[in-house]
C-alpha cells in the first residue's frame, strides 16, 4: 500500500470510528462527504480553504485527496471547534493552517495566509454534533444548559438568554416567524414574554412546548414530526449568530477569491440558507442580471460562476439513517469562470 491509499484507508477507518462515537454524541460525522470531495474537484498542489472546518471531518477528507502537497486553509468562530480540527488534522502538519474568526472575513484571512487564488472553497452551514452534544453551549433543547447559543463564545454579541428575555413580544414574533418559519409564533412567543425571565434550555423548551400544546409538530410539508421547540430554537440560534447575514456576506468574497476553474461548495441545513446560496449561485451565473421588462441590457453584468448542480445534492436515505443530522442537507455547486 503506498502512502495515499494509507491515507485514504487511514480516513475510511477514522471515519467509522467517528460514526460510532456521534451515536453516543462524541464526534460530528461530515455529510454528503463523498459528494464534497469529488464536488470540490481536488488535486495535489491545489490551495483549498474549509471556511467551516468544525470537527475537521471534511477537512481531513479534502487533505488526504490533494495529497501530498495540497494546503488547506481552515477557519471556524468557534474557539472550541478549532482545538478539535486542530488534533484531528496535526498528522498533516504544515499543509494546515488555522484561523480563528467568521467567515464574513473570509477574503481577508484568505490574503493574510496566501490562499488567493483558492482552488476550492467550502461552507458546511450551521452548528456541529459537538457544538450540539455540549450542554453548555445551549444550543439543545434535549439536554439542560445554560441558554447561549453563541457559535463564539468569547464574542460580545447577545446570547439567546438575552433575546428571549429583553425582545419585546412583537419583535420576537417577527424573529420566530423570519428565522423559524414558527407558524405560531406570536403564541410562542407570548409564552416566552409569560415566563420569563427564562436561563435555560430546558425552561425554554418547557415554555415552547406548553404554547403548542407540548404536541409533536410536522414540519413544512413533510409528515415528519418535530420537537415544537424545534423551530424557536433554530430561530434564535441564526438571530445570535446573524448567520443569514454572514452567508451574505461570505458568498460574494468567496467568488472574488477563487481560480478560474476552483470551485465553490455550500452545504445548507433549511430552506433560509438554501434560499440565499441559490439565489447567489444563479445570479452570478447571468451574464445578465436586468429586469424581463427591459428592452436592453443595461447591467453589465458578467457570470463569474458556472452551476455544476442545477438541483441540490441531497443524502441518500443510507446516509440519513447513519447520519440523521444529514436528513435536511442541501449541498449545492458552482465552478468561478
Ligand atoms: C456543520 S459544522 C462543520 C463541520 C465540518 N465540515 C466537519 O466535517 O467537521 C459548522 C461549523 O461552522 C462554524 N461556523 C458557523 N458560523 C461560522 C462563521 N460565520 N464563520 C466561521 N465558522 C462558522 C461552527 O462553529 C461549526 O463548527
Amino acid at each position: 500500500m503506498n502512502s495515499a491509499e494509507r491515507s485514504r484507508s487511514d480516513l475510511r477507518a477514522g471515519e467509522l470510528d467517528a460514526q460510532r462515537k456521534d451515536r453516543v454524541g462524541g464526534v460530528h460525522i461530515p455529510v454528503l462527504f463523498q459528494a464534497v470531495l469529488d464536488g470540490l474537484h481536488l488535486g495535489p498542489g491545489g490551495r483549498y480553504i474549509d471556511a467551516t472546518v468544525g470537527g475537521g471531518g471534511h477537512a481531513a477528507g479534502i487533505l488526504v485527496a490533494s495529497s501530498p502537497d495540497g494546503r488547506l486553509l481552515g477557519l471556524d468562530r468557534d474557539p472550541a471547534a478549532l482545538n478539535v480540527a486542530r488534533a484531528r488534522l496535526a498528522s498533516f502538519g504544515e499543509r494546515v493552517v488555522f484561523v480563528y474568526s467568521s467567515f464574513t472575513h473570509l477574503r481577508e484571512s484568505a490574503r493574510a495566509h496566501n490562499f488567493v487564488p483558492a482552488d476550492g472553497i467550502l461552507l458546511d452551514l450551521g452548528l456541529s454534533s459537538l457544538q450540539l452534544a455540549d450542554p453548555s453551549r445551549g444550543f439543545a433543547f434535549m439536554s439542560d444548559g445554560p441558554l447561549d447559543m453563541r457559535f463564539d463564545p468569547q464574542s460580545a454579541g447577545p446570547t439567546a438568554a438575552d433575546l428571549v428575555n429583553e425582545l419585546p413580544a412583537e419583535e420576537l414574533t417577527r424573529l420566530l416567524y423570519r428565522y423559524g418559519e414558527e407558524r405560531l409564533a406570536r403564541r410562542v412567543a407570548e409564552a416566552i414574554v409569560a415566563a420569563r425571565p427564562l436561563h435555560t434550555t430546558g425552561e425554554l423548551a418547557a415554555a415552547v412546548e406548553q404554547a403548542l400544546g407540548g404536541a409533536l409538530s410536522s414540519s413544512k410539508g413533510r409528515r415528519r414530526r418535530i420537537h415544537p421547540a424545534t423551530r424557536t430554537f433554530q430561530a434564535l440560534r441564526i438571530a445570535v449568530n446573524e448567520e443569514l447575514v454572514a452567508l451574505e456576506a461570505a458568498l460574494p468574497q468567496a467568488v472574488e477569491i477563487l481560480a478560474p476553474g476552483g470551485r465553490l461548495a455550500v452545504i445548507s441545513f433549511h430552506s433560509l440558507e438554501d434560499r440565499i446560496v441559490k439565489r447567489f449561485m444563479r445570479r452570478e451565473s447571468r451574464d445578465c442580471i436586468c429586469p424581463p421588462e427591459m428592452p436592453v441590457c443595461t447591467c453589465d453584468h458578467k457570470a463569474a460562476l458556472r452551476l455544476i448542480t442545477r438541483k441540490p445534492v441531497r443524502p441518500t436515505k443510507g446516509e440519513t439513517a447513519a447520519n440523521p443530522r444529514a436528513r435536511s442537507a442541501r449541498l449545492r455547486i458552482a465552478e468561478r469562470v
